[in-house]
Formats: structure tokens, sequence, C-alpha cells
């Protein structure tokens, strides 16, 4: 059986730089149209000028007519005048890290009112918010950090009710309450948290290429996530958060967090949709609530799955794909 389902957008992509770019590239650029793509590079991007120069780098990867959607970091050095100028050089939203609280984000912020200048200014130009929803505080115990910060997301919906925010990779039912309750802010999801809960992670044998940040949470929160996912409401759409770190990076003590996920990332969400919801809403998870928010154009091209077994892969140039060694129901054929 071959199903039709749209190339659409990933709101959340985190490609690195040079080697690793090369290598993985592809993986998105073959299964959607347009992807968000995540500044925390090594060094990360901060202006117009570092953003355009990360675009231009991607494009030379013969990725078709994928479109990169850039982003800049948003610092307690970013000034209105860099907002200015990164939406001048077609930057599409502001990335805000809290301090330490996932890979390359030792700069990220600690006191928020820091930013608000920068946020005045991304509210005039109509650029997004994206927030990594956890707080910085290391006192707080991680299973409670996405919570904890959500009193920060109420204080920025309330503070600045023309910005568009999204809040990215949520994890717990308390975000998918609190995506619904606000009117300017949405929720992007990840393929990785709608199958995984902390015991995939830790309940058995430690299993590294499933830790991320926000690492997975209980099976109730699993469950909650993918009534958001299937439920056609428009405020919770797809970024996959596919986090590439090299073998050698996760398989060792003080091993990186974040899942590479893109080699997988259709034929995953076909079973998952399958699953529980019959494909009624994949498109729309896929390439129409995303890209709404955005406010752009809803992407037309569509690409073919075939329900087909597909052993995953264990390693794509040293980078070990999630799912790697299982066997998938769906695969993306040209
Ligand atoms: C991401 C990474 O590796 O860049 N890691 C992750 O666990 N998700 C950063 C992030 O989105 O938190
Ligand atoms: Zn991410």
């Amino acid at each position: 059986m071959k199903i039709a389902v749209k190339k659409g957008d990933d709101m959340h992509l985190h490609l690195r730089r040079g080697q690793i770019l090369r290598s993985v590239i592809g993986f998105t650029s073959s299964q959607f149209k347009r992807a968000v793509i995540m500044p925390n590079t090594g060094p990360p991007i901060l202006t117009a000028k570092d953003a355009v120069a990360y675009r231009d780098e991607i494009m030379q990867y013969q990725v078709g007519d994928f479109q990169p959607l850039m982003t800049i970091q948003v610092t307690d050095c970013t000034t209105p005048a860099m907002i200015e100028e990164a939406k001048e050089a077609g930057v599409v939203a502001g990335k805000v890290y809290p301090q330490g609280v996932t890979t390359n984000s030792q700069n990220g912020i600690a006191n928020f009112k820091a930013i608000y200048p920068a946020l005045r200014e991304m509210q005039n130009q109509q650029m997004l918010l994206l927030l990594h929803g956890e707080s910085p505080d290391p006192e707080v115990f991680c299973l409670d950090r996405e919570e904890v910060f959500l009193s920060t997301l109420a204080n920025l919906a309330g503070d600045f009710p023309e910005l568009k925010i999204v809040l990215e990779h949520i994890t717990t039912e308390k975000a998918v309450l609190a995506v619904k309750k606000f009117e300017n802010v949405a929720a992007t999801i990840t393929a990785h948290h709608l199958l995984l809960t902390l015991d995939d992670v830790i309940g058995n044998l430690i299993s590294p290429h499933n830790f991320c940040k926000p690492i997975a949470k209980r099976p109730e929160d699993r469950w909650t996530l993918r009534q958001a996912a299937i439920s056609g409401n428009p405020k919770f759409f797809y970024g996959g958060d596919s986090a590439p770190h090299a073998k050698e990076m996760k398989e060792c003590s003080n091993g990186c967090a974040g899942i590479f996920n893109a080699p997988v990332a259709l034929p995953l969400l076909a079973q998952i949709f399958a699953k529980y919801s019959g494909f009624s809403f994949l498109n729309d998870f896929i390439s129409k609530f995303g890209a709404d928010f955005y406010g752009l154009p809803q992407t037309k091209e569509t690409i073919i799955l075939a329900e087909k077994d597909w052993p995953v892969p264990n390693e794509y140039d040293g980078i070990v794909p999630f799912m790697a060694g299982k066997t998938l129901r769906y695969q993306v054929i040209d």
C-alpha cells in the first residue's frame, strides 16, 4: 500500500555545521519542504550576518527546493537594532535558551527582563519567539523543569500579547494545558516524545540515544501529547528537534542530549498517526498548522510512503539515528 503525505514543515531542526551538516541535511531536505533551523551551533547564530552565512552554507549542499527558515539566538546582548537587521535578512524567529538547560546554552539567559527590549522589537517586527521551555534553576528537579517554566511563559504571553510564541518540544500534560490557555502561544511536538517515556531512557538499561532535553516524562504525559498531536488543534504542530551528535559524544560519561531522528521522521509520524488517528490529521500536523502560525503559505508537494517494513540502519556517518536497529512499518519511496 502507498500513501501520499504532504512534504511539509519541520519547525525545529538542528543541522550543526561543516561535516555533520553535510551528513544530515539530505534526510530533512528529502522529507520536508522547509525547516526552522536552530541557532545553537558552535559558535552560535546571533546576528543577521551569522544567519545569512549559515543559510549560505546550508544551501551549498544541493538541497533542491528546500527552504531553511533561519533563526537567531536572543541573548542578553541582543539589541532592538539587531532584531531589525535580522528581520531584514529574512530571519523568521528568535530563539531563547534559558541558561544551561541544553546543548550549547551556556550563553542562555537567566533573567527574562534583560531581553524585554529585544522581545518588544520582535513583537513590532512580527518575528516569532521560540522558547526552550525549561527552568534554568539547577535546584529544580529535572522532571519539573518544564512545569516550573510555565509561569515565565505566562508572563511573556501576557506582557507581549502580539508576539507569537512557540513553546518548543513540549513533554508534559501541564504544558499542553498552558498552550491551550494563551491565545498567542502554540507548541511544537517531536515524534520521539509521542513514543518515549522516561522508562525508555533509564527504566531498564540506559539508552543514551533516547536521551534528549526536555527528557521524556510519564505515560500520562505521553498520552496527552498524542491527543494534542492527533486532535487537529492548530496550536500543536510538528517540530522534530532532530539533534545529531557523534556516536562517541552520546555513548560516554557526560553524554550529550539530543536525538537524531531526521532519517526516520516521516515513516515514524506515519506509523504513529496510523495507530492513533488513522492519518486524519497528519497532513495538518506537518504542513498546515505550523505554516499558518508562522504566517507562511502552505506547501503543496506530496511525498510517497510505502507500507513496507524498513529496518532502520545502525548508523549514518558515525551518528546513531533514532530507532536504530528497529523495524518501521513505512518507508519513503522516491
Ligand atoms: C538539542 C541539541 O543537541 O542541540 N538537544 C536536545 O536534547 N533536544 C538542543 C535542544 O533543543 O534542547
Ligand atoms: Zn532542539
